[in-house]
């Protein structure tokens, strides 16, 4: 990890105080971000965090479909992101109106539609629940039998909950730009060079790179699914923001990034565009800050609140 300016921390700690706020970080966030947060954790955690927070300005250090969950969570609150182009390709691949046209196309197939987390507010309005990968599983088992599911946008995680389920779905042809660079070959390599290692990878790569692995689960799952198991040496095939979490969490194991063909490690670029700097600038100036129509969070409220209540 860098060496960070402790007048920096400091004055985080002090706008975070002023302004009555938390942080929230995802587990893909800079080391330093995450050591300055209230809270790290998957997409699931991070929506109960921000449905019961009692402060009156959330600070997201994740993507901008995170902050917007936040927001439709908790309205009345101020949510504030460090970097307003923070965006996610897997959301991008299911814009609101695509889906909108789609559903209009195929009105006959009655679709009940489960987004996965990773998308915008006016996917989340369309959809009637969300799951992330923590609870997608869950979720799908207890969809309604007698309908036809259309899951959207990632047709990798979407690929997996089918083969855990039995459940047929329909499936958008959406996909993480992070996860698919895992392959066959990347993850072979490295095994090969560790052969005691575990492999561990998150349920959005590919179906090549999953029959590769010994547990398939999401971000937070991974924290302890690696704690429990007694092998010493883990391949964590996901983005590297990760390792920070499992080295801080489960101190007296090994963990090593799942490679790329080109990487020795796999970065989003969308998570490491937040700062320190960043932070402290939109705690202070509460911008970039997240506003969606009313009209859009409420619906997309209620898919959202539905994926809490399955997921106790
Ligand atoms: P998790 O919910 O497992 O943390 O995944 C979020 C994400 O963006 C994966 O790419
Ligand atoms: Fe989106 Fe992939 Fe980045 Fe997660 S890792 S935020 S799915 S681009």
């Amino acid at each position: 990890m860098q060496a960070v300016s402790t007048d920096l921390i400091s004055e985080i700690l002090e706008l975070k105080r002023s302004r009555n706020a938390v942080i929230l970080a995802h587990n893909y966030q800079i080391a330093a971000i995450q050591e300055v947060a209230d809270f790290v954790g998957d997409s699931l955690g991070l929506s109960r965090q921000a449905a019961e927070t009692d402060a009156d300005v959330i600070a997201f250090c994740g993507v901008h479909f995170m902050g917007e969950t936040a927001k439709i969570l908790s309205p009345s609150k101020t949510v504030v992101i460090p970097d307003r182009d923070a965006g996610c390709s897997l959301s991008d691949s299911c814009p609101a109106d695509k889906l909108a046209a789609y559903l209009e196309e195929h009105c006959d197939k009655k679709y009940y539609v489960i987004a996965y987390i990773n998308c915008s507010a006016g996917v989340k309005a369309l959809a009637d629940v969300i799951v992330t990968s923590g609870n997608a599983v869950k979720i799908v088992e207890s969809a309604p039998k007698d309908r036809n599911i259309l899951f959207v946008p990632d047709q990798n995680l979407g690929a997996w909950v089918m083969e855990k389920t039995g459940r047929q779905m329909d499936l958008w042809r959406g996909n993480c730009y992070v996860h698919v660079e895992f392959t066959r070959d990347s993850i072979h390599r490295i095994k090969t060079e560790f052969p005691a290692a575990v492999v561990v990878a998150h349920p959005e790569c590919t179906l090549a790179v999953r029959l590769l692995a010994d547990e398939v689960c999401s971000t937070e799952k991974m924290v302890s699914y690696c704690r429990d198991n007694p092998a010493k040496d883990f391949i964590i095939v996901t983005e590297s923001g990760m390792l920070h979490r499992l080295r801080r969490e489960v101190p007296n194991k090994n963990f090593i990034p799942g490679p790329t063909d080109s990487c020795a490690c796999a970065d989003c670029r969308y998570m490491k565009m937040n700062t320190l700097e960043k932070l402290r600038d939109c705690l202070a100036n509460l911008e970039p800050r997240i506003e969606i129509p009313e009209d859009v969070r409420a619906k997309a409220e209620y898919s959202v609140r539905r994926m809490l209540e399955l997921s106790k």
